[in-house]
């Protein structure tokens, strides 16, 4: 038998061992990235309908049955982070697929896993009519499918916002801002009604902190800024050629244990000359999509 993995298409071919001549049979399965084949409902694109002999109904048992030993999900295989995302893109997609009406507005995350999710997102254009982006690079890459981005200002809600982070406590707490973009994404979250947090399970801690906390600042308050953040405990460092989407500059702030993450969130707004910090704790995410290597876990905050 021969396959090859094609992103959600699982193609195979089987050659007819017990006839003389060519006769082969061609399969194409789809699957999710979230779960073992065998689990999955499978959609059959192959010959079975101009099936002609027994022959066809057994390859075709027969390529399942192999395509589930080698699938990257099957039991033995360990997961990498990337497929980790790649399946919790996907998850986040068949959440909110069932959710979609004609006029829902998605609010658009930024990252590597929030790019995935724009992939997934692709596969039904047909059904969005409208994402706002928290970055450029976000919506350039939604333009690039296709897909409708409007400016914030000029919608009235936000029903959805899909976004990975880089640490998530149990109260669905958030560090974000690894991308640079967490203003823009602060905004998205504060308009949004739902927030769905998409990310592997590398990113679930107990404390928030261990990822250097992300704080944009306004240029010309660097030094300023940097001096308070040493007096509430942390080490900043300048994020040095980055320079945000807002015209700003980052400050990662290094050996944080956040243990009061509202209190926190609000003290380090509070110095002047920082535009926001990556804390998201006033407003957390609502549902927490995690890739596992045991599949994909719905948390809601405890
Ligand atoms: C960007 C972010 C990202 O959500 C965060 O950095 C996670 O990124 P990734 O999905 O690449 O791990 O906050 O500003």
């Amino acid at each position: 038998m021969n396959e090859r993995f094609t992103g959600d298409i699982v193609y195979a071919s089987v050659e007819n061992p017990f006839n003389s001549g060519l006769r082969h049979k061609n399969f194409a399965f789809e699957v999710s990235g979230s779960l073992p084949i065998l689990e999955e409902r499978a959609l059959y694109y192959g010959s079975y309908n101009d099936c002609d002999d027994w022959f066809s109904v057994i390859s075709f048992g027969v390529c399942l049955i192999l395509l589930a030993g080698s699938h990257p999900n099957a039991r033995g295989h360990i997961m990498t982070q990337d497929e980790l995302k790649r399946a919790v893109a996907d998850a986040a997609l068949a959440y909110i697929k069932s959710k979609l009406e004609n006029d829902t507005v998605l609010g658009i995350g930024t990252g590597s896993t929030a790019n995935l999710f724009i992939d997934a997102l692709a596969k039904i254009k047909g059904q969005i009519s409208a994402t706002v982006a928290s970055s450029e690079a976000s919506a350039q890459r939604l333009k690039s499918h296709g897909i409708p981005v409007y400016e914030l200002n000029t919608v009235d809600r936000v029903d959805f916002y899909v976004d990975g982070a880089d640490e998530s406590n149990h109260s669905l707490q958030l560090i974000k801002g690894g991308g640079a973009a967490l203003t823009r994404e602060k905004i998205i979250t504060a308009v949004a009604q739902e927030f769905i947090c998409i990310a592997d399970e590398s990113k679930l801690v107990q404390t928030l902190g261990q990822f250097p906390l992300p704080v944009e600042v306004i240029p010309m308050a660097r030094s300023y800024v940097a001096r308070e953040l040493v007096k509430l405990g942390g080490d900043p460092i300048y994020r040095e050629g980055v320079v945000t989407d807002n015209g700003n500059v980052i400050l990662d702030v290094f050996n944080f244990s956040i243990e009061q993450p509202l209190a926190m969130e609000e003290m380090i707004n509070n110095i002047t000359g920082v535009v926001t910090n990556g804390l998201f704790a006033l407003r957390p995410a609502d549902v927490l999509l995690l890739g596992t290597a045991e599949g994909i876990k719905t948390l809601f905050a405890e």
